[in-house]
């Protein structure tokens, strides 16, 4: 078992939770064409070596408080990938980019309710990114002082 598994609620099989369909029939904190990037502080992107999807996450962030105050998203990834980032988002939003930093795949897919077994490297991507775009935070932080 790798440290991803939750529930193994599939097997192999394609078996999706409610909680993994409600996210990905109504993804939330999607990237819109209404929004602009400048309008946001940091981004991060990062690519699948499992299967070449990416994704792209990017944070606003209080200057004071260091929370993330919204958090948008965008990918070429499949079902699972959209269901992790879409709740992802939700639990990101809120917090201090410390403490989202410290969100785990293995948070992420418990909230879904599980992921089948194939599809446990899809919740990776949207931590990662969303590090990736903290680590962008950061460093536009320093460089800026
Ligand atoms: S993101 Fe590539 S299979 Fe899910």
């Amino acid at each position: 078992m790798s440290k991803y598994d939750v529930k193994d609620i599939g097997g192999y099989e394609w078996i999706y939770s409610e909680k993994v369909q409600e996210h990905f029939y109504n993804p939330k904190n999607v990237m819109t064409d209404d929004l602009k990037e400048k309008d946001f502080d940091a981004v991060g992107e990062v690519g699948s070596p499992a299967c070449g999807d990416l994704m792209k996450i990017w944070i606003k962030v209080d200057p004071k408080t260091k929370k993330i105050t919204d958090l948008r998203w965008k990918t070429f990834g499949c079902a699972s990938a959209i269901a992790s980032t879409s709740v992802l988002s939700e639990m990101a939003i809120g917090k201090t980019i410390n403490q989202a930093y410290k969100i785990t795949p293995l948070q992420i897919t418990k909230k879904l309710g599980g992921l089948p077994k194939r599809k446990i490297h899809c919740s990776v991507l949207g931590d990662q990114a969303l590090r990736a775009a903290i680590d962008n935070y950061n460093k536009k932080i320093l460089s800026a002082a």
